[in-house]
């Protein structure tokens, strides 16, 4: 049900039945979804994103708890607030932080919560309009968001809309390098993805191989559309980059395309392998480690 994409823009029943479900995807989807929390809080910290020890962090549809140990143990908190629709992933989550120095509690209703940081990992997708409303108004009493969802077309143009709603109000910390409206929108082909490099043990550890095998999972790919956004001047990016590449790169024998956004939009640059052999390298080998390319 985590991987099925053609459902539109329906909410998602609750699904949770029991611990041991909650476990399972813990162990798996979960933390494959962590190593994309590692990719998206590495690029926020890079761009300035400050540390978050005096803050009130709440997980939004916190599921097992992935996304908000992910973020403790990279930024800090001072307390972490686990909601979701479902008791059972409330609690598991809440226990998952037990040992780690965090406090944390579970809440039930968020209507009348203003966090300093907001968390939101794989929900918007599971949303219907009244729900992605509510998350907006959320979004909007929160002084720092990090969005991380599957970086899937559909789900990547609808956090791309919430993007363009929260300019404005809002800085945009990451991926973003500027504050126009999101290139991607004015043509359908696009949406603005990456690409997080699994942790090694999902390619040396038999365990992991033959269960990612038995899910149909691509161990090779973990896509990942996100957002990072704070209303104050401490989180400034350091010095923002020009571009951001986006996409997988498009692999000739001599020539890789890659599509690279900036204020002016969407372009295509090309990497020719005889001039810019080791860089030409890298984006086969290695594509996720290229978030820029040298001017
Ligand atoms: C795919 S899971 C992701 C869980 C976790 N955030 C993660 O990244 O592993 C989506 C979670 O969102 C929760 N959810 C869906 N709609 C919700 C809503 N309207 N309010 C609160 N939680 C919601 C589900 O119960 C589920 O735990």
């Amino acid at each position: 049900m985590f991987v099925d994409d053609a459902r539109g823009e329906r909410a998602l029943a609750d699904y949770w039945r029991s611990d041991a479900d909650l476990a399972a995807y813990d162990a798996v989807l979960g933390a494959r979804i962590g190593w994309k929390w590692d990719a998206a809080l590495a690029e926020c910290a890079e761009r300035g994103f400050a540390r978050a020890d005096a803050d009130v962090v709440l997980d939004h549809g916190c599921g097992s708890g992935i996304a908000v140990r992910r973020f403790a143990a990279r930024f800090g908190a001072r307390e972490v607030l686990c909601h979701d629709r479902s008791a059972k992933a409330m609690a598991f989550a809440v226990r998952s932080l037990q040992g780690s120095g965090v406090a944390a509690r579970a809440v039930r209703d968020v209507a009348s919560l203003s966090p300093d940081v907001l968390l939101v990992s794989h929900v918007l997708g599971e949303l219907d309009a009244e729900g992605e409303r509510a998350l907006r108004d959320l979004i909007g009493r929160s002084r720092r968001v990090v969005i991380v969802e599957p970086g899937s077309k559909a789900v990547a143009r609808r956090l791309a809309g919430v993007r363009d709603a929260m300019v404005g109000t809002f800085r945009v910390i990451a991926p973003c390098v500027h504050a126009g409206r999101c290139p991607t929108l004015g043509n359908e082909r696009d949406w603005c993805h990456f690409f997080a490099p699994p942790a090694p043990e999902a390619f040396t550890d038999g365990d992991w191989v033959r269960v990612q095998r038995e899910l149909g999972l691509d161990a090779r790919a973990l896509p990942y559309s996100f957002l990072a956004l704070a209303r104050e001047a401490a989180d400034a990016p350091s010095p923002a980059p020009v571009h951001r590449v986006i996409g997988r790169p498009d692999h000739g024998a001599h020539v890789t395309k890659v599509q690279v956004c900036d204020g002016n939009g969407l372009r295509t640059a090309e990497v020719h392998k005889r001039t810019h052999a080791a860089l030409w390298r890298a984006l086969k080998k290695d594509p996720e480690s290229i978030r820029s390319l040298p001017r």
